[in-house]
């Protein structure tokens, strides 16, 4: 049941926001309020995934996806094996449906990093466990989750907030945020370089109030500036290009003021890029939640795999 009494079905796999209702979204932040006040409150969670294991399959670095999903499994009373990119092979030693359905013998959910979205898909369409994206090139749904967490703790609310992401306006966590954006309410102003501005039928995908420009006063008004890495893993062929495309949307105590508002808070997905796309003096400003964020990582994570894995409901 949510908020309105209404029931709240469950999900299957946590792909991508856009199989995810507004209702779902909600419940998923809840739970997740519930599983940090728990741990915060009794130093510890209720066992829900005793004996259950996840298996978690990185085609990509990782430090916050890869810590704080082994952590949510042990906190939760069950047990993560980490499966690296040498190891496994996805779509290249062996095809996604026979890793998928091959793990779905040994584990109860698989957490997939992958380069290619349809990657996780095959892996949902062919295993019989839940299936969760922890990245893929085209969304990167735990961490507008664990955002969207973070954002509810500092404002007490999400509707109504102005978020203006500055940068590559076209990558994963950028379309996360546009997704998770439109299901809360938060209108979203991306100020990115025309050629890494999001893809106009992905914004309307997402029922966000959006606006994009090139123009850095998209900033202005703004509750929060958010940005990321002008170079995504994967892209670094593009290194050069983006580094002479990118350099006037730096985050900077410039950007901050243009802003026109004191109480700005600045967020980023880390890893950052320091001196690229975020200063120094910004990313540690004591206007600055990126280490917030990034703790969030665990609790929004933890209510995926209770709700995924332990059948916790949304309500
Ligand atoms: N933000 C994030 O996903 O970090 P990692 O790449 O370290 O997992
Ligand atoms: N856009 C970045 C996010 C890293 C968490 C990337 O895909 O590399």
């Amino acid at each position: 049941m949510n908020a309105q009494g209404k029931s709240v079905s469950g999900l299957r796999h946590f792909l991508d926001l856009g199989d995810v209702t507004p209702d779902q979204f909600w419940g998923l932040l809840r739970l997740a309020r519930r599983m940090k006040d728990e741990l915060t409150t009794q130093g510890r969670n209720a066992p829900l995934l005793a004996g259950k294991a996840l298996a978690m399959i990185f085609q990509k670095p990782s430090l916050r996806t890869r810590v704080s999903f082994e952590m949510g499994m042990q906190h939760l009373g069950g047990h993560a094996l980490y499966l690296s990119p040498d190891e496994v092979g996805l779509g290249k030693r062996e095809t996604a449906p026979d890793v998928a359905r091959v793990l779905s013998g040994y584990v109860d959910g698989i957490m997939a990093r992958v380069f290619a979205h349809r990657l996780v898909e095959e892996l949902a369409e062919w295993g019989s466990v839940p299936v969760i994206n922890g990245l893929s090139d085209l969304s990167h749904p735990c961490q507008a989750l664990a955002d969207m967490l973070t954002l509810w703790e500092t404002y007490g609310q999400l509707q109504g907030l102005t978020l203006a992401y500055v940068g590559d306006g076209a990558n994963n966590v950028a379309f996360s945020l546009l997704q998770a954006a439109g299901k809360v309410g938060m209108a979203v102003q991306i100020v990115a370089p025309t050629g890494y501005q999001p893809d106009p039928a992905q914004v309307m995908s997402t029922d966000a109030d959006v606006t994009v420009t090139d123009d850095l006063d998209g900033v202005i008004g703004a509750d929060v500036l958010y940005t990321d890495v002008w170079i995504s893993m994967g892209q670094e062929d593009e290194r050069a290009a983006r580094l002479a495309t990118f350099p006037a949307y730096q985050v900077n105590e410039q950007l901050l003021a243009h802003t026109r508002n004191r109480d700005i808070k600045v967020m980023h997905c880390l890893p950052a890029h320091r001196g690229e796309e975020i200063t120094d003096a910004v990313a540690d400003s004591s206007q600055s939640i990126v280490f917030a964020q990034a703790h969030n990582r665990l609790h929004a994570q933890k209510a995926v795999l209770a709700h995924l894995l332990g059948g916790a409901a949304l309500a």
